[in-house]
């Protein structure tokens, strides 16, 4: 019973480090031109300039090569659990979902007035997981309903918000990022 929750907490944190890293990728190689290029909507930018090109990119990139290198480990058991390949579809997916997501929350703090930067939980700790599974399901079907079943996704649901604020307070503590969230 225990075995068994530590090897699905296992594998759905391995299952979503290409999702994960893209994040704190893109904090590293951001800065350059804003994605809406400063454009507004009803006086607020569409995006901010939190959301740029080369941070976009970079996480991406940094997702996917991760998948790509990860996938020369498998197949590898790890506390009773058997960590499998990503598909080249689903490594792009999880990646490329991920910095969408975000993307989209930046798209919505904006709508409803918050800065650049302010908080808006639990989104901006679920947006790229809710963008990693909505682009992933589509491009790798077979292969995300076979490794994400209800209960990896459950764990990661609760996980994952519990990763980001740490990893994110230790990115603050090391000045990459100038708010702790
Ligand atoms: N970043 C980027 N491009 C992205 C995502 C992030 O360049 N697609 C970089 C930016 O430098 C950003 C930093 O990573 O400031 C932190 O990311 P995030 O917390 O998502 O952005 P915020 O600045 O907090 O902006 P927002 O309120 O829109 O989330
Ligand atoms: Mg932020």
């Amino acid at each position: 019973m225990l075995e068994e929750a530590l090897a699905t907490v296992v594998l759905a944190f391995y299952l979503m480090l290409p999702a994960y890293v893209p994040n704190n990728a893109a904090v590293l190689a951001g800065g350059g031109p804003a994605i809406d290029g400063g454009r507004t909507w009803k006086g607020d930018r569409l995006l901010g300039d939190g959301k740029t090109w080369r941070g976009s990119a970079g996480g991406v990139l940094a997702g996917f090569v991760l998948a790509l290198l990860l996938n020369q480990l498998a197949p590898l058991e790890v506390a009773g659990a058997t960590l499998p390949e990503f598909p080249v579809l689903a490594a792009f997916g999880l990646a490329f979902g991920a910095i969408l997501g975000d993307i989209g929350a930046s798209f919505v703090k904006r709508r409803s007035g918050r800065e650049r930067g302010k908080p808006m939980p639990p989104l901006d700790q679920l947006d790229f997981v809710v963008g990693a599974f909505a682009v992933t399901l589509p491009l790798s079907h077979g292969w995300f309903v076979e490794q994400f079943t209800l209960p990896v996704i459950a764990v990661v649901v609760v996980i994952t918000p519990l990763l980001h604020v740490s990893t994110n307070f230790i990115a603050y503590q090391l000045d990459l990022k100038d708010e702790p969230y």
